[in-house]
C-alpha cells in the first residue's frame, strides 16, 4: 500500500477552493503582515523578489515599492492575478504576476535575490516540494523569508470548527500550519541556509461582530466558501454556531468589535 499522499489531487482540490469567492477582498486584512515581512528582509534597489503564492500581490508590491524595479508575483489562481495587475497598475508598480504552482517554478535556478511568501507556501501540499522551489529559484547568498500561521496561534480552533463539519486533508496529508511551527521549516530548508531565525508576530483582524466575520469570509474566502458548500443547507446553521463560538471567546474586543489577533511565524533565511 502506498501511504504517500496524493500532491497532485491535494493541489487541485487547493486550486479550486482558492479559486472560490475573491481572495483579493480577504488580502486587505494582512497587508501589515507583508509590509512586515517586506521591511524584515532590507530590501535595497534593484534586488530581484519573488512572492510565491502571492494572491493579489501584497507581498510583490510591498517588494516593489522598496527596489526600483521589477518584482513577480506567482500563483495559481488567474483570477487573483488578475487583481494583482489593477493593483500594481494603479500605484504604477512594475510588478509582473505569473501563472505557477508553487510546487514547480516557472524559473530558472538562482533567478532572485529575495523570495518571499506570506501565507502562501505553506498551502501547497508537498512541503518538501515548495520549500525546495523557494530554495532553488534563490541565488546563494539571497534571502528567503516566509510567514506562516502559527499551529498554535490562535486560529487552530477556528481550522478545527471547519475540518469538523467538513473532514479534514487528505489521508497522509501534512497540515499546512506546521510551518508556523520553526523546527518543520529548519528540517524543510536543512543546509541549504546558513542561518535562519524567526519570530512570533501578532496580526489584526477587526469586524463589527462574529455574524460580520463570518459572513464576510463566506463570501470572499475560499476555505470557508467551501465549507459551507460542504455542510449544505441543513449543516449551515451548526457550523456557523461553531464558528460563532469560536470567535467569541478568540475575541479581544470587548462588547464593541469582534477582534481576533492571530499569531504567525516570521522566519528569515540566508540561502546558503
Ligand atoms: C491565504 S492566501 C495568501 C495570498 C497572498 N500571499 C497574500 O498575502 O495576500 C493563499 C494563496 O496561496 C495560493 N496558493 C495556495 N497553494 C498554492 C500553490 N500550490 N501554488 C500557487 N499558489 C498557491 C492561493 O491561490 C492564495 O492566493
Amino acid at each position: 500500500m502506498n501511504d504517500q499522499p496524493d500532491f497532485k489531487a491535494a493541489t487541485d482540490a487547493q486550486q479550486t477552493m482558492w479559486s472560490k469567492g475573491d481572495f483579493a477582498e480577504v488580502a486587505h486584512l494582512v497587508v501589515p503582515v507583508a509590509e512586515t515581512l517586506a521591511a524584515a528582509l532590507e530590501l535595497i534597489p534593484d534586488e530581484r523578489v519573488l512572492d510565491v503564492a502571492c494572491g493579489s500581490g501584497n507581498g510583490a508590491i510591498a517588494a516593489a515599492r522598496r527596489t526600483w524595479t521589477k518584482a513577480t508575483g506567482a500563483d495559481f489562481v488567474p483570477a487573483l492575478l488578475e487583481r494583482g495587475r489593477e493593483r500594481a497598475a494603479a500605484e504604477r508598480l512594475d510588478v509582473e504576476f505569473v501563472e505557477a504552482d508553487a510546487q514547480n517554478l516557472p524559473f530558472d535556478d538562482a533567478s532572485f535575490d529575495v523570495t518571499m511568501s506570506i501565507f502562501g507556501v505553506m498551502f501547497a501540499p508537498d512541503h518538501q516540494q515548495g520549500a525546495g522551489e523557494l530554495l532553488r529559484v534563490t541565488k546563494p547568498g539571497g534571502r528567503i523569508g516566509v510567514a506562516s500561521w502559527c499551529p498554535d496561534g490562535g486560529l487552530q480552533d477556528f481550522f478545527a470548527a471547519i475540518v469538523k463539519h467538513t473532514g479534514g486533508p487528505p489521508p497522509g496529508a501534512v497540515p499546512p500550519v506546521l510551518w508556523g511551527d520553526e523546527a518543520h521549516v529548519r528540517e524543510l530548508f536543512g543546509d541549504s541556509v546558513s542561518d535562519l531565525r524567526s519570530e512570533r508576530l501578532k496580526s489584526r483582524q477587526a469586524f463589527r461582530s462574529a455574524e460580520h466575520y463570518i459572513d464576510f469570509f463566506r463570501d470572499y474566502f475560499g476555505p470557508i466558501k467551501t465549507a459551507f458548500e460542504a455542510v449544505g443547507p441543513e449543516g449551515e446553521q451548526e457550523l456557523t454556531a461553531d464558528l460563532e463560538r469560536v470567535l467569541d471567546g478568540l475575541s479581544t474586543g470587548g462588547d464593541k468589535a469582534l477582534v481576533v489577533e492571530p499569531e504567525y511565524l516570521q522566519v528569515l533565511a540566508t540561502r546558503a
